[in-house]
């Protein structure tokens, strides 16, 4: 059995992106981890359940950070003077090369297990490195933070420096799958995911033999995709005959039960593409700007059907803090109507925050929403140090609380009804 409690605060949510609800002075019901609604009073038949009492804060659904890099957490705020191919080759493959030392890669991954469980995130798909031990390790203090989501071994044969290639695609596949068993024997919450690092780092051979790998072990796939303009271009040289980026991975197979981070530049047959394919998309605002990569046409991508979530793609974005990013969006969306195209209304506050929770949770099941039966991943927040003479409404709260989130206090993380904190 599963945590049952009953739990009282402001319950804010969004079961669609049009629309924030609200419980001001409200109660949350968990039973056996799963959300079994939100009242206004507690319901008879859940009165002698465990009570929290979290009067006066903010509790909403934990964020979902679909697309970082556990390896680069240790540069974060740094090297934000190239574009994406210069900046791989200066600073992302000298750091990821350093876990080739599983001493190093135990120091590192510890300080970057710490920081996401105290974060706002309770659930993600996250890039460590090729290096199996210093993968599994990543793996083994992420499972024990409470925390849950996916860790991605990284595959590389090509266009890197030759320590942070694998011999050979066969061998790189025959590592990926050792792996793959080890994980799913030793962890329950953290999950393998296939992981391309994207098409110049992988031959064909590697590909076709990590689609084996995706359909014999039924696991999902995590990669980049029309990041910038100079990757896409290098792409179509590398894949003769492709129609666009999207069809060099859509030929293994690599879309279906998949996330792809950025889609920056998507071309109108690739968006239908990834619609078709139910590929989520991670949007990457932080990223795209550090790495001037661009603003990526979420409106678009949204009105066309695509699965969307959010991604801090640390250490191209900057930090792990979602709250933010969820800001950034709705920022950059603006600059995208007023500078690039006034025909794509920029995207609300409610559908930037519904991507960020229910969005982004679908990936993982039933997630990111208070609704019943779903999940309870959920935070709780102060806001006192935000202070104000205004009279706020519970919206106007999270609101606030989102683009001042430094000044907060996470007070609570629940990850699947446990308490992480
Ligand atoms: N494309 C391939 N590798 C990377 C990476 O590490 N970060 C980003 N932002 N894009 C990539
Ligand atoms: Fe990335």
């Amino acid at each position: 059995m599963k945590a049952s409690f009953v739990l009282k605060g402001h319950i804010v949510w969004c079961d669609t992106p049009d629309h924030i609800q609200t419980v001001p002075h409200g109660y949350l019901v968990c039973e056996d981890g799963l959300c079994a609604g939100v009242f206004q009073e507690i319901p008879q038949r859940y009165q002698s359940l465990p009570f929290k009492d979290y009067s006066g804060r903010l509790v909403l659904p934990a964020l979902y950070d679909m697309h970082l890099h556990a390896p680069q957490f240790a540069y974060r705020g740094l090297g934000m003077d190239l574009e994406l191919i210069d900046w791989l080759q200066a600073y992302a493959f000298p750091e990821e090369a350093k876990y080739q030392d599983l001493d190093y890669a135990g120091r590192a991954y510890r300080a970057f297990t710490e920081a996401l469980k105290t974060s706002f995130t309770a659930r993600f798909c996250c890039f460590a490195t090729l290096h199996t031990p210093a993968s599994l390790l990543l793996a083994e203090y992420l499972e024990a933070s409470g925390l849950q989501g996916y860790v991605g071994k990284l595959n590389m044969d090509r266009n890197a420096p030759e320590d942070l290639c694998e011999l050979s695609a066969d061998r790189a596949a025959e590592d990926s799958e050792a792996w793959i068993q080890a994980m799913q024997e030793r962890f329950t919450r953290i999950k393998p995911i296939i992981t391309p690092r994207f098409v110049p780092s992988c031959s064909d051979a590697l590909m076709a033999r990590l689609e084996k790998l995706k359909d014999k072990y039924v696991v999902p796939v995590q990669s980049h995709l029309s990041e910038t303009h100079d990757e896409i271009a290098w792409v179509k040289r590398l894949s003769p005959g492709i129609k666009h980026y999207a069809e060099a991975y859509d030929r293994y197979g690599m879309l279906d039960n998949a996330i792809m981070a950025h889609v920056v530049y998507p071309e109108d047959a690739e968006i239908e593409l990834l619609r078709m394919r139910g590929t989520m998309v991670a949007h990457c605002p932080s990223s795209n700007a550090n790495l001037r990569s661009g603003i990526a046409p979420v409106r678009r991508l949204l009105s066309a059907g695509v699965k969307m979530g959010l991604g801090s793609d640390v250490a191209g974005g900057e930090s792990i803090d979602m709250l933010r990013i969820v800001t950034n969006t709705v920022q950059f969306s603006k600059l995208y109507w007023r500078m690039v195209e006034p025909s794509e209304p920029a995207l609300t506050f409610p559908e930037v925050f519904y991507m960020a929770t229910k969005g982004g949770g679908s990936f993982f099941g039933k997630c990111g929403s208070f609704e019943e039966g779903y999940m309870l991943d959920a935070l709780v927040l102060d806001d006192t140090k935000l202070r104000t003479t205004v009279d706020l409404t519970v919206p106007q709260r999270l609101e606030r609380a989102l683009y001042l989130s430094g000044d907060l206090k996470l007070v609570q993380k629940f990850v699947d009804g446990q308490p992480i904190l």
